[in-house]
């Protein structure tokens, strides 16, 4: 057993997806969210300067004490994930792996549409990870830049999203999709109108639940789940808008955002959970 806390993050609140599938699947554990509303979105920037971010925030997060972290992030993931696993002496779990193997799992005939920013369907990671993990599928590649912004407008429905969506998708559904991977933390938002215009033969995946049972397997693993009658809890923590933060967060993940914390990356604020020795520096 191990009572540290789980430390998640994103380039702002689409990672609150991941967030809501680890508290849904593991209620006992503490979690400290950071998004970086001050830097986000990451899809147009250039790989190389996600990493950077990446890693700072991992670096930070580390001044907590946490267990394990989750780059609640596609673009993050592709951009910084394998780096990371190498560098840090805590298990790094991303949410490409977990969506690409429920893909597999779950596809007939291994015809897998994937949709992301730019910056991860140009990193080639999904592609990459499918076919190692097996060769014989097929895998048809959209970035959807423009989605991110309709979801933070809770724009989520209606005749222009809709079309936009059979624009980006059209291509992949003619080559005869089965499977589509959600290839971005927001997009478990536009499930319905996704799964309407994908139509009832292919396969939505969101890598938010897989990833879920991915921390769960590996905590189990290592002994280290949070155990006993003590309920979870959850720290949210932004370098952006806290009024913008806290609007968004309870879109993406529910009533449980309260109080939003801003944060510089120079200092720890004590979350109330740690004891009183202090984790946080
Ligand atoms: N969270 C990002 C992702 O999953 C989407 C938002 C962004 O572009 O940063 O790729």
């Amino acid at each position: 057993m191990n009572d540290r806390p789980i430390g998640i993050f994103d380039s702002g609140i689409g990672g609150l997806t991941v967030v809501r599938s680890v508290m849904d699947r593991l209620p006992g554990e503490r979690i400290i969210y950071l998004g970086d509303g001050a830097r986000g979105p990451y899809g147009p920037r250039d790989i190389d300067e996600v990493s950077r971010f990446a890693h700072e925030i991992i670096e930070y997060l580390l001044g907590f004490g946490v267990k394990l972290i989750v780059i609640a992030c596609n673009s993050a993931t592709a951009a910084a994930l394998e780096q990371a696993q190498r560098r840090y002496d805590i298990p790094v779990v991303g949410v490409i792996m977990p969506g690409v193997r429920a893909a597999l799992r779950r596809s007939k005939r291994l015809q897998i549409g994937v949709i992301g920013t730019n910056v991860t369907i140009s990193s080639g990671s999904y592609e990459r990870a499918i076919k190692k993990l097996d060769p014989r599928a097929t895998v048809y590649s959209q970035a959807c830049p423009e989605f991110v912004e309709f979801v933070e407008r809770g724009e989520v429905t209606g005749d222009h999203i809709s079309e936009m969506a059979l624009g980006y998708l059209d291509p992949m559904l003619e080559a005869g999709i089965d499977t589509l991977i959600m290839g971005c933390t927001h997009y478990p938002l536009l499930a319905p109108l996704l799964a309407q215009v994908a139509g009832p033969g292919v396969e939505l995946i969101s890598s938010a639940e897989e990833t879920a049972a991915e921390v769960d397997t590996i905590l189990d693993r290592l002994g280290w789940l949070a155990e006993g009658d003590r309920p979870g809890s959850m720290m949210f923590l932004t370098t952006g808008d806290v009024d913008e933060g806290r609007r968004l967060g309870r879109m993406f993940l529910g009533p449980e955002v309260r109080e939003v914390i801003p944060i510089t990356f120079d200092e720890h604020p004590a979350p109330d959970f740690l004891d009183a020795e202090g984790e946080a520096s």
